[in-house]
């Protein structure tokens, strides 16, 4: 069988963290910019664990610093989503890094990104919306201002708001009041929880920010009681299982939760996270998925639905992909 015609559905892709090094390399080369110590002989990303990660994630992100390289970044990105077969994907985006948080800025990045990806629609049918993101470890008074600007490019591409960045720092409370605003301003909220901080970090995603979809949220499988729930309230798991094996979350695919989570009753859902720092595709996890758990065709064809039915888009995109999803 093979995984890779299948149409795919993505929920969870950093589009910084989607950028290929070799484009990385090429835009420091262009502006005279030395970070060729983030890179290892085989020209990857070099990384010792997920802290450093993080570290050399923003300094890869630092040569990203105009409109125009964020819109030659999104084509790159899409090109890769369109060759793994996806056909939706959602990506954050980060005021952060998309002109230091000032909404004038943002709007010229956001204009730029979201010219690529129409671009990228007409070519290769692969559809983007954007989920603005906050960077947890920058603190709470950068994230209040990345929500105004979320709030006021919320519309039918500007569709989610999340969290990002080091869990282990501060307490996901101290991010209400930027998760109420991008609320109100319509947007639909998840957050980065339960892949470093733990069962109680999940419970504090969906208790204090009022989420509805878990950026990974794997961890909360050591608690039973709150598997039940999540089950229960169908909040949906934006689960990366490349990215949980690569940076040690988990010690190889057969020790992943997301077969007994789905066991369980959770909606889970399939992303890569940043697939060139772990050396993945969609095509790679759907063929891990497989040989790990004997997952088959039906398995894939359902999780697809699944995330089709989770995404933040309007109702009419939203048919349009669960019916490319029923052509199959
Ligand atoms: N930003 C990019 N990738 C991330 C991850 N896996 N966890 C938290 N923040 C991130
Ligand atoms: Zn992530």
């Amino acid at each position: 069988m093979s995984l890779s015609i299948l149409p795919k559905v993505e929920l969870h892709l950093h589009i910084e963290g989607a950028a290929p090094p070799a484009f990385i390399r090429g835009l420091a080369h262009e502006k005279n910019v030395d970070i060729s110590g983030i890179f290892d002989e085989h020209g990857s990303y070099k990384y010792k664990d997920f802290w450093d990660f993080l570290k050399v994630y923003e300094a890869a992100t630092s040569v990203l610093n105009t409109p125009e390289d964020f819109a030659s970044l999104t084509r790159a990105v899409l090109e890769e989503s369109a060759a793994s077969g996806v056909i939706y994907t959602e990506a954050f985006i980060s005021p952060d890094f998309c002109g230091g948080r000032d909404v004038g800025a943002w709007k010229e990045y956001l204009a730029a990104i979201r010219e690529a990806a129409d671009e990228a629609e007409a070519n290769d049918g692969v559809v983007l919306r954007g989920i603005i993101t906050c960077i947890r470890h920058f603190g709470s008074e950068k994230a209040r201002e990345s929500a105004i600007c979320a709030a006021e490019t919320a519309g039918d591409w500007v569709v989610g708001f999340g969290i990002g960045g080091d869990e282990k720092m501060g307490a996901l409370k101290d991010f209400k009041w930027s998760f109420d605003c991008a609320r109100e301003a319509g947007l639909a909220l998840t957050a980065h929880a339960g892949e470093w901080g733990g069962a109680q970090s999940v419970k504090d995603a969906v208790d204090d920010l009022k989420v509805v979809r878990l950026g990974h949220g794997v961890q909360a499988i050591d608690d039973p009681a709150l598997v039940d729930r999540l089950a229960e309230d169908e909040i949906v798991f934006e689960v990366c299982p490349g990215s949980n094996v690569a940076l040690g979350v988990y010690p190889n695919w057969r020790a992943h939760p997301i077969h007994r989570l789905r066991e369980a009753g959770c909606k889970v859902t399939i992303s890569t996270d940043d697939p060139p720092f772990f050396h993945t595709t969609m095509n790679n996890e759907y063929d891990r998925l497989a040989d790990a758990f004997d997952w088959d065709e039906g398995v894939f064809t359902d999780i697809a639905m699944t995330s089709a039915q989770a995404a933040f888009c309007d109702d009419e995109t939203k048919t349009k992909i669960l019916k490319r999803l029923e052509q199959r």
